[in-house]
């Protein structure tokens, strides 16, 4: 940003930087909105029409609204429960409840998606006739980590597209959203807190864009995000230590310092308990995110498609990983809209050592999840 300050008018030195390529594209990136750089990632498409572009203007406009109310949640009536339980069997917060219908009506209404999905939301929503043109369909956690909202904790939003597989022309269709992960078009998520800030990727890298408040853009603030070598920090709530099975107990053992494979330097332990917030985290300063499967429970709580793959995405476009502790997540299709997931993420190398393990101390789990997966 100095160089603008500092006489981007100049004549002469602007004829220079026209034909320097690489100071080119340093200065194309000051001062990039979201939109901007959409657009120009479309030129890698040369049959692109414009609608994924014109797709993600929707949920930019749909993220500047979310955030402005957040920011004035103690304002207005927006804090507490609607008293409603959701499909996954929780209460429904009142900006839950905003945040989906928010995102239902803009997209819905936007032409470009002919069905979407939401953890709010226990069948998938279709959209007007006219909308049956629309080439891709979206996956929403319109609101993350909805238990710090009243407590003033970050909070965020999650979003994963498909390009619709069904027949142009008619309504988006279950097909649509039981692809892999592997097959997205894009996936993102905005995190409402200190700023707000929206983290992308189309498949080219992962980009950072913050929001400034006074003008209503989001710009381009952390291009190319790259996972941290070190991993320092690991996030999970301990508090279900005892229902783990055997593997990841060993596992958070050793990044405590503790047992027969203690690391010499144990890391740090940080949860908020907004996985959006949690990740993003650990995205900028390395660390690794457990939401594991129990004794009980043992897909765990977070779910496969509003959740888990998104960030799955994410983090293989920045040199990342994420695991069910058997196989990468962008490898696992779907069955069914809800569907729960254990979740391992974060550093590629601590990932895989969780899935080795699961392969040395819980052998038996590895076996029956293959098993069932071939039969
Ligand atoms: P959501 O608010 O969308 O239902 O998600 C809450 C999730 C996730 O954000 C967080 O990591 C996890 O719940 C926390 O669960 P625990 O309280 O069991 O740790
Ligand atoms: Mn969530
Ligand atoms: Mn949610």
């Amino acid at each position: 940003m100095g160089r603008i300050k500092t006489g981007i008018l100049n004549r002469n030195q602007g004829i220079l930087d026209f034909l320097n390529l690489k100071e080119e594209a340093r200065m194309n990136r000051e001062l990039m909105s979201v939109q901007r750089f959409i657009t120009q990632e479309r030129f890698k498409f040369p049959k692109a029409t414009g609608e994924y572009a014109a797709l993600m203007s929707e949920i930019v406009l749909t993220a500047k609204i979310i955030s402005s109310e957040v920011n004035k949640a103690g304002l207005i009536d927006v804090l507490g429960m609607t008293g409603n339980v959701n499909v996954q069997g929780e209460q429904v917060r009142k900006l839950d409840e905003y945040a989906n219908d928010l995102f239902m009506h803009i997209l819905k209404y936007s032409g470009h998606v002919c069905a979407m999905a939401s953890e709010e939301a226990e069948q998938l929503v279709q959209g007007p006739q006219y909308t049956n043109t629309g080439k891709y369909v979206v996956m929403l956690d319109p609101l993350d980590g909805s238990s710090n909202i009243d407590a003033n904790v970050s909070i965020g939003s999650i979003f994963a597209i498909h390009r619709r597989v069904s027949p142009a022309g008619q309504s988006g269709e279950l097909q649509d959203f039981l692809q892999p992960g592997h097959k997205l078009i894009a996936a993102g998520y905005i995190i409402y807190g200190s700023s707000t800030m929206m983290v992308y990727s189309s498949g080219f890298g992962v980009h950072g864009f913050t929001l400034d408040p006074h003008i209503g853009s989001f710009i381009l603030s952390h291009p190319d995000i790259k996972v941290p070598n070190e991993c320092k920090i690991y996030s999970v709530n301990e508090s279900y230590y005892k229902y783990w099975h055997k593997a990841i107990q060993h596992y958070i053992d050793r990044v405590k310092g503790l047992g027969e494979n203690a690391l010499e330097k144990e890391m740090s332990s940080r949860y908020i308990g907004s996985m959006v917030a949690d990740f993003h985290r650990n995205l900028l300063y390395g660390g690794i995110f457990l939401y594991p499967g129990t004794v009980k429970k043992p897909n765990g709580k977070l779910r496969l498609m509003y959740e888990a793959i998104p960030m799955a995405y994410i983090l293989e476009n920045c040199g990342g990983y994420a695991s069910n502790g058997f196989e990468p997540i962008l490898d696992i299709t779907p069955k069914e809209l809800h569907q729960r997931v254990p979740l391992f993420m974060g550093n590629r190398d601590e990932v895989q050592l969780i899935e080795e393990y699961f392969r040395r101390y819980n052998p038996e789990l590895c076996e029956e999840y293959f098993a069932q997966k071939a039969g």
